[in-house]
């Protein structure tokens, strides 16, 4: 085994790496250096950076996360790549998540409500001597007894001593969602424990620079977007604050589903919208018309319909300006990714993004 040296530019800072044991991301992390990512495994391509000099090698990774024009040009996925030689690479490391180390502990369900045919909001109580120290936007992994491991984001925003919050989506075939939705035994049921380990990723609101806000979620990528939005009211970021001078950071939101009852807690962004100053609430429908659980009550959609990403680009041409923070099925959130830099410009470092892969999305080795 040898052990090579990696300097992460331009923040300076140093690391080692044991090179067949470890990925050049997880000796980052456990030297205590939050380098961007997501989903660990080469599927969503939040880890992305550039190898400035020396050589690495990839485990599987898929050609969404890293095509091979990038990897010739010089990119890599520092979650699944080997150092071969010691490395100087390039990637922003998250400076703010110093000190922000992932924990693992028990955790006790204490409520389930079906808000959607297929979506759960599963609350769970952590051991009174515990607390999950967390940025908005990040997740924890559900360890389940086999080992495997599950990544849910955090609903709801960090500081509140309440049970914590997760929106959970059924995926037919699943291990651990079959579990919850009752279709495998033993189901999961309240007051059954779970383990978690957390917190996890980069995907957090930066919550001191200036730009305006845009908010993408599709599905349950609403559940880490809810946690940024409450910690945006709960810190006044979207007023401006005549004591500091700061000034007010507008909000736009932009939930996408296919109809409107997977627009599962439509009626909060609503609310935040008739009570909060520069916050805007769109709301986007695929399918409005595929609705298999809208009642002879339901009023037709007169509200958005397509891609959620498509809606922003025809409300909001030129994102130069903005901070962009999409989170939800992979596919969602790179188009958002490609064709806001390519159409919209958008600067790639104010592009921020968790991907919900699940072992569907895996390089096939890795599922
Ligand atoms: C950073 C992050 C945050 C996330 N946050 C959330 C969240 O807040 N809410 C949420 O709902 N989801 C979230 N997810 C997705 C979530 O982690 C799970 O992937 C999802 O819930 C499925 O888990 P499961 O055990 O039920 O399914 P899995 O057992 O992982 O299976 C998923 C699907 O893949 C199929 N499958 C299984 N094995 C294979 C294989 N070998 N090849 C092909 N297909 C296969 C299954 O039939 C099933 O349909 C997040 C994911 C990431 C990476
Ligand atoms: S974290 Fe590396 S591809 Fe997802």
């Amino acid at each position: 085994m040898s052990i090579h040296k990696v300097l992460v530019q331009p923040s300076g800072r140093e690391f080692s790496v044991a090179s067949n044991k470890q990925t050049v991301l997880a000796a980052a992390l456990q030297a205590g250096i939050t380098l961007p990512h997501g989903c660990k495994h080469g599927a969503c391509g939040s880890c992305k950076g550039r190898v400035l000099s020396g050589r690495l090698h990839h485990d599987g990774h898929t050609a969404g996360a890293l095509t091979a024009e990038e990897e010739a040009a010089g990119q890599a996925l520092f979650c699944c790549a080997h150092a071969d030689s010691d490395l100087v690479i390039e990637v922003r490391v998250a400076d703010a998540l110093d000190g922000v180390t992932p924990r693992r502990m028990p955790a006790r369900i204490e409520h389930i409500e079906w808000v959607a045919r297929d979506v759960a909001r599963l609350t769970v109580k952590l051991p009174a001597a515990e607390h999950l120290l967390y940025r908005a936007g990040q997740y924890v992994d559900f360890i389940l007894p086999s080992g495997a491991r599950r990544s849910y984001s955090i609903a709801c925003m960090p500081g509140d001593e309440g049970p914590i919050e997760f929106h959970i989506r059924h995926m037919p075939g699943g291990t651990f969602t079959d579990a919850l939705f009752g279709t495998t035994t033993p189901a999961l049921r309240e007051r059954g424990i779970l383990r978690l380990e957390g917190p996890l990723g980069t995907f957090y609101l930066r919550e001191n620079d200036p730009q305006p806000i845009v908010l993408l979620a599709s599905g349950t990528g609403f559940a880490p977007i809810k946690a940024i939005v409450e910690t945006i009211f709960a810190k006044g970021i979207n007023r401006a604050d005549p004591v500091t001078g700061r000034r007010a950071r507008p909000v736009a939101l932009y939930w996408g589903a296919r109809t409107q009852s997977d627009l599962y807690l439509d009626r909060l962004p609503r609310q935040w919208a008739q009570e909060q100053p520069n916050f805007r609430y769109v709301p986007v429908l695929s399918e409005p018309e595929n609705d298999p659980h809208a009642g002879t009550d339901t009023p037709a959609w007169t509200g958005r319909t397509g891609l959620v990403h498509q809606a922003v680009m025809q409300d909001l041409p030129d994102l130069s300006g903005y901070q962009v923070y999409a989170c939800g099925v992979p596919v969602m959130v790179q188009s958002a990714h490609r064709d806001f830099v390519a159409h919209c410009a958008l600067r790639e470092e104010n592009f921020f993004s968790d991907a919900f892969v699940s072992r569907a999305d895996l390089p096939a080795a890795t599922a």
